[in-house]
């Protein structure tokens, strides 16, 4: 098992806009229900879920980052950065990466840009790489996207994968500033356990089984998920990685005004959220209407409730993520007025 944190440096990055943006088709629990064998009452009961977006025919994630991205940039009144981090697991293609092409489509050529793959556990992943290149002084802005099409990637037919992932995207701008002021991202809280990695596979499709020579096996290019093993960790491992943070940042729980978490399942939010000792007027949740959208996850909520009034500037706010890999992380930001 590896894990690392970091300090804030007094050179921070501070978030200066927010976006998000979902496809505009909608799958219900009772479209579901029509073609697998599950209801919309399983579906409700166990996960939280009863609606998610996805995408329409021949769109990518490029198109949804996009969108996002150039929502974050009108938010924060920035029309041009240093570099765009792209948090994905559902790249356009798997060679060359996403970012890049996102950046020109948002008028950003010339810039850094490159993806991060750390799948559910991706913007905060990303919001580390994101606030290290302005701590080293490669980067005085970053547009940080967390975007990911997960339909694209799970057996439609699967239906311990189809109701839960969904897809959509989230953006955030960040710039060179203070570890005291509002809106400076907090110590982040990393981990990860290789050991696990088959918990959370799409086992055909890389070079362990090009290699082989093999054709990939019936549903290997599919993503499979061994669902109650990673309840488990992902409680254990939220809770632990949010106590980290909050320790890291110098806060006591009391001090949490908002818990934005990965919206993996509503049970297992509700889980961690308990160990924490955070009543449910802290919880930020949208996953009844979003379902669990990978990496874009936590910017959407927090692109959502800044818009509806969820989250307002002052609040301190617990960050804190679990996917694949299996990674995990958490973090704190006392949330900045920002254009919605
Ligand atoms: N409809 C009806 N029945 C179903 C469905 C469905 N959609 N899916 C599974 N079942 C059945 C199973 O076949 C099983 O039947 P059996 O008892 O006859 O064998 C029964 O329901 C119970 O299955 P479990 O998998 O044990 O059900 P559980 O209560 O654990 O719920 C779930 C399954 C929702 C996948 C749950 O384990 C879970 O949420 N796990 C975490 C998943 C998650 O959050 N992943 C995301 C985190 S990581 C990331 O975001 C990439």
């Amino acid at each position: 098992m590896t894990e690392f944190s970091h300090l804030p440096a007094s050179r921070a990055a501070v978030a200066t806009g927010i976006g998000c943006y979902l496809p505009p088709d909608l799958v219900t629990n009772e479209d579901l229900a029509a073609r697998l064998d599950t209801s919309d009452d399983w579906i409700r009961t166990r996960t939280g879920i009863a609606t998610r977006h996805v995408v329409s025919p021949g769109m990518a994630t490029s198109d949804l980052a996009v969108e996002a991205g150039r929502r974050a940039l009108e938010s924060a009144g920035e029309p041009r950065v240093d570099a765009v981090v792209l948090a994905t697991t559902t790249p356009d293609r798997p060679c060359p990466a996403t970012a890049p092409e996102v950046a020109a489509r948002l008028g950003q050529s010339g810039v850094a840009a490159f993806d991060v793959s750390a799948v559910c556990s991706g913007f905060l992943y990303a919001l580390a790489t994101a606030a290290g290149l302005i701590a080293a002084g490669t980067a005085e802005r970053v547009l940080l996207i967390a975007a990911d099409a997960f339909t694209t990637l799970v057996d439609p037919d699967d239906r311990s994968t189809a109701v839960i992932f969904a897809d959509g995207a989230g953006a955030m701008v960040l710039r060179a500033g203070d570890a005291g002021e509002q809106g400076a991202v907090g110590p982040v809280v990393l981990g990860s356990d290789g050991e696990l990695s088959d918990l959370i596979e799409v086992p055909a499709g890389g070079s362990r089984q090009r290699s082989s020579g093999r054709p990939p096996g019936p549903g290997d290019e599919h993503f499979k998920m061994r669902g109650r093993d990673i309840y488990r960790h992902a409680v254990e491992r939220m809770t632990n990685a949010s106590r980290q943070a909050i320790a890291a940042a110098g806060w006591a729980i009391d001090d949490v005004d908002r818990f934005a978490a990965h919206q993996a399942n509503a049970r297992i939010l509700t889980s961690v959220a308990e160990r924490l000792g955070l009543p449910t007027e802290k919880q930020l949740s949208n996953i009844e209407r979003v379902g669990n959208t990978g990496a874009a996850s936590i910017p959407l909520l927090l692109a959502e409730a800044a818009t509806d009034g969820g989250l307002a500037a002052g609040q301190h706010v617990l960050l804190t993520a679990f996917g694949g890999g299996l990674t995990w992380g958490a973090t704190t930001l006392i949330w900045p007025e920002l254009k919605t």
